[in-house]
């Protein structure tokens, strides 16, 4: 900002993983949006390296990271940006003018439509509908090039709380039933409550060691594993460490020849 230095980000290490449900949450100018956008690949960080899928975006050109944009993510925006003069159709066909993949367009637009339950309204004006039916035409503008990731910038900011309450149910359907990885800002607690994972920013930095720690507990286990497992209470208690298949401590040979005489001693005792 001129002469002065803003540090909208400060020392960000971060690992977000595939078919994650990730909420960034955080005071107004702690820098959510920045993350975002970075992890979007609308913007590169000053210095740092961010990977997406293997591919060194840090590094990339404004080419590069569009042509990035366009194979992995989809955005969804809090204020909708539809075109208000086309319809819901038209709208979530503008992304594959862009895209190498016009393959069946119309086709995998009307799919997506109705996969947001808008099947019955494909020739309605943004201004003909309601605010939730609108963030279902951007989320399904989000989908049309069936990209990996969604992102998005407080997509229930401006709704009603029962619209915010659908638009989440439907982002979340579509991490649990088609595995997209999505990563969303919000200031709702409720919503924090609700996804598997919290990243936490103040000041451009991540929450204190404490919260990553508790944080990170979670995201080291691989989020579907995490699934079954929850499906399987037993399996979440504090001896799910001794559930660890027999005989895994044996590939460690250096270790080998202490390990047994000590359990041998052990079960001696007992
Ligand atoms: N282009 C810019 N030039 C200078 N400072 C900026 C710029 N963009 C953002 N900032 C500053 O960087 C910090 C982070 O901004 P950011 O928009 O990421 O916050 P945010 O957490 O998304 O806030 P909000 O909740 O209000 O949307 C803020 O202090 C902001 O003023
Ligand atoms: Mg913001």
């Amino acid at each position: 900002m001129g002469d002065v230095e803003v540090r909208a980000l400060n020392d960000i290490t971060l690992d977000i993983y595939k078919g994650e449900l990730a909420a960034i949450m955080g005071p107004s100018g702690s820098g959510k949006s920045t993350l975002m956008n970075i992890l979007g690949c609308l913007d590169r960080p000053t210095s740092g390296i961010y990977k997406l899928g293997g591919e060194l975006v840090s590094e990339m050109n404004d080419s590069q990271l569009a042509d990035v944009r366009n194979r992995k993510i989809g955005f969804v925006f809090q204020s909708f940006n539809l075109l208000p003069r086309s319809t819901a159709l038209e709208n979530v066909l503008l992304p594959t003018l862009y895209s190498r993949n016009k393959a069946n367009a119309k086709q995998r637009a009307v799919n997506a439509l109705e996969m947001v339950g808008l099947g019955a309204r494909l020739n309605h004006k943004p201004k003909e509908m309601s605010g939730g039916q609108q963030q279902r035409v951007a989320i399904a503008r989000a989908l049309i090039n069936d990209p990996e990731i969604i992102m998005a910038d407080e997509p229930t900011g401006n709704l009603d709380s029962k619209s915010g309450k659908e638009i989440m149910e439907l982002l979340i359907r579509l991490n649990k039933e088609q595995g997209k990885t999505i990563i969303l800002v919000t200031h709702d607690p409720k919503i924090g409550k609700q996804v598997p994972r919290v990243i936490s920013v103040f000041d451009g930095m991540l929450g204190s060691e404490e919260e990553q720690a508790e944080l990170k507990r979670w995201t080291d286990v691989n989020y579907s594993k995490l699934e079954l497992l929850a499906n399987d209470k037993a399996a979440l208690g504090s001896d799910a460490e001794d559930q660890r298949p027999e005989g895994t401590g044996s590939e460690k040979p250096a270790e080998n020849n202490e390990v047994p005489a000590e359990e041998s001693e052990g079960e001696a005792e007992e």
